[in-house]
């Protein structure tokens, strides 16, 4: 097989140390290929922001490893990391925190291409800042402008730019859409979509919008309370769902169609607390099928369909499942 571009194995971030940390991220694998973009779906508090952050070793992680084209980015050392830095990039939720008011555009990228040592003469500088501006649908003169002069969707414009500046190789991007009008959000993601085609990017997109990932995304993993629940391509996923807590999500987002009546049960209840969760499958505290061995075992990610993983006991509904869906 093609080695992945990313590939994480046993990934835990525990946060606080003694007997009861917060269990964030807790034993997760999975890879991204080069090329492609991997959506990374759960409820708030899952683990998504933890598991992106961890990618790019924003936060240290606990246990597990992060390979980055087969090299464990755990072990390099500061030069090769601050090279590998560059590759790898984060789009920010919010367009507003995350770009300094005070400083103007062409600064703000500036010292994006200086962190890396890209595009030293003024006049190159000023050339790509030129560039990204254009390539993000802004315009050069658009530089000498700050933050509060520009709309929440051009500012997430300004912080895909930023992004951008060094040529990344792979793009986090937490909810790059959550803080913007639904009226601008379209914007952002058809700039995500076209850029990803143009510059071949990988991309690692982080949404509780499912309409979103299955628009822009060719895989998904499904997490819950820092576990994998469900991995299967964006097709796959939503046409044949085989995770309860994957159908309930489902049942939850909204339908084109309202009228058309859901067959699925809606998720109940709180998430549990990441500083003790249940045993055995996280999700049987709110799984309309759990069954008292859900409490038992931790279930295996299994593969049930070429490519298509899910992490659930019971396979007596997966015929069920499948003949349902198929009449
Ligand atoms: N720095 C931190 N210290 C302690 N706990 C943290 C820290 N960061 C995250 N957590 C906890 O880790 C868990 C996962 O958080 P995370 O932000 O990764 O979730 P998320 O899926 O991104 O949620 P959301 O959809 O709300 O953004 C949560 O229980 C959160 O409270
Ligand atoms: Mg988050």
């Amino acid at each position: 097989m093609e080695q992945p571009l990313i590939e994480v194995r046993n990934l835990k971030k525990y946060f606080g140390t003694g007997a009861r940390p917060v269990r964030a991220v807790d034993d997760v694998s999975f890879a991204i290929k080069q090329g492609e973009t991997l959506g990374l779906v759960g409820e708030s508090g899952s683990g998504k922001s933890t598991i992106g952050r961890t990618l790019l070793r924003l936060v240290e992680r606990t246990d597990g490893e992060v390979l980055y084209r087969g090299q464990d980015v755990g072990k390099l050392s500061g030069g090769d990391m601050r090279r590998l830095r560059s590759k790898l990039q984060i789009i920010f939720q919010d367009p507003y925190a995350s770009l300094n008011p005070k400083m103007r555009i062409s600064a703000i990228l500036g010292e994006a291409l200086a962190t890396h040592g890209l595009h030293k003469g003024a006049a190159a500088r000023d050339k790509r800042i030129a560039e990204l501006l254009e390539t993000v649908g802004l315009r050069a003169e658009h530089a000498s402008r700050f933050p509060h002069e520009f709309s929440g969707g051009q500012r997430q414009r300004i912080g895909v730019a930023r992004a951008l500046a060094v040529e990344p190789e792979f793009i986090v991007a937490d909810e790059p859409l959550s803080a913007l009008d639904v009226s601008i959000q379209a914007q952002v993601i058809n700039l995500l979509a076209d850029l990803r085609e143009r510059l071949s990017l990988t991309m690692l997109f982080i949404s509780h919008d499912l309409d979103v990932v299955e628009y822009l995304c060719d895989r998904v993993v499904v997490l819950y309370l820092g576990k994998v629940m469900e991995v299967a391509t964006t097709a796959e996923l939503f046409e044949r769902p085989f995770h309860p807590y994957t159908q309930a999500l489902l049942a939850a987002s909204p339908k084109p169609d309202p009228l058309q009546p859901s067959e699925h049960v809606a998720l109940k209840g709180d998430i549990p607390s990441p500083i003790a969760p249940p045993s055995g499958c996280v999700f049987r505290t709110r799984c309309p099928q759990a069954i008292e061995a859900c409490a038992q075992t931790v279930p295996p990610l299994e593969e049930l369909a070429p490519g298509h993983f899910s992490a659930c006991i019971r396979k007596d509904l997966r015929g069920a499942i499948d003949s349902r869906l198929t009449t």
